[in-house]
């Protein structure tokens, strides 16, 4: 018989590398497909939107990602990676390739809020690949089953490229459908963009959701937060209905470390979902 509470939480469960997939022209943002080897580890492995999992590499350690699939998709996790020149993890995962062996510990942290979601209109705003987790909640409420629980879908996704958005077919097929209003950016647009161009911050200016009945969910870059705050809050929306995501360096995922802490809250545990209204209680610049 099996012990729940005496169970290591700091060992992962071993997974496979289904699929790879180079998500930009850089080559340097990739979607990884995992499979767990086990059926009753991914059958423990309950998640919602927003919560992020630890990637491991074994030889060169753990990171922090966000869980890009929807908790409807079954059979396989989807953690989309950017690889930075000197990021240990990152570096050692996009050098793996399929069907390799590696460790996944989670699900972690809170999700976004999908109740309090239901019966609302839902504004996503994101830039450059901090839409992963928003992407997952995005398939979440277009899942047939889910659709008629949340009111209008307004997406406003920028890239600082054609060639940098991520997620491109499923963008396409989003763009097809009429029950999601999605509004696709560029800082600048190349000679075959025929889309709009513009930053995030200014497009959601532009696009002007109501605030009536609806939540935002921002996710990216600092800057682009800390641009976007203040022409949402102009469109009326409160500081509790603005809902982020705070990036911080991990270690145990778990609460016991203290490596994420901002004041007395822990990123992995309390977050990283915050509402505006938290972090601004938040001490120092917590964007
Ligand atoms: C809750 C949460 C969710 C996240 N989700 C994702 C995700 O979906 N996809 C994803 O790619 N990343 C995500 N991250 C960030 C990711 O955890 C880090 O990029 C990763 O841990 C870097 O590990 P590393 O060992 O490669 O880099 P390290 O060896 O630890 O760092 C080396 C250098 O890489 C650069 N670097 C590392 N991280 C960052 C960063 N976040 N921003 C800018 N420069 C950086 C810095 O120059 C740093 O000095 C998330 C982080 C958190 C906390
Ligand atoms: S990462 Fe250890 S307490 Fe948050």
């Amino acid at each position: 018989m099996s012990c729940g509470s005496c169970e290591n939480p700091y060992l992962p469960k071993v997974v496979t590398i289904e699929k790879i997939n180079i998500e930009n022209e850089a080559k340097d943002i990739k979607t990884f497909d995992l499979v767990f080897c086990s059926k009753e580890d991914e059958e423990s492995f309950n998640f919602n939107c927003g919560q992020f999992g630890m990637l491991s590499v074994p030889g060169a350690g753990e990171s922090p990602i966000g869980i890009a699939s929807s908790p409807l998709d079954k059979g396989y996790l989807q953690f989309s990676v950017k690889c930075y020149d000197t990021g240990v993890v990152t570096t050692a995962l996009h050098s793996l390739e399929e069907g390799a062996r590696m460790g996944v510990r989670g699900p972690y942290g809170n999700t976004y809020p999908m109740e309090e979601m239901k019966g609302k209109n839902v504004v996503t705003g994101s830039g450059g690949f901090a839409f992963t987790t928003l992407r997952s909640t995005i398939r979440y409420m277009l899942h047939e089953k889910n659709r008629a629980q949340y009111k209008d879908i307004t997406v406003v996704y920028g890239a600082r490229s054609p060639g940098e958005l991520i997620y491109k077919d499923e963008l396409k097929e989003w763009e097809a459908k009429n029950d999601i209003n999605m509004n696709v950016t560029v800082d600048k647009g190349d000679e075959g963009w025929t889309g709009r161009e513009g930053f995030v911050p200014t497009v959601l200016q532009e696009v002007a959701p109501s605030s009536k009945n609806a939540i935002v969910l921002v996710c990216g870059p600092p800057i682009m937060l800390k641009f976007t705050m203040p022409p949402l809050l102009e469109l009326g929306f409160t500081p509790e209905n603005i809902i982020t995501s705070l990036e911080r360096r991990m270690s145990c995922g778990i609460g016991k470390c203290g490596r994420c802490n901002v004041g007395s809250k822990y990123v992995c545990k309390d977050g990283p979902v915050f509402s505006y209204k938290e972090i601004q209680e938040l001490p120092g610049n917590s964007l």
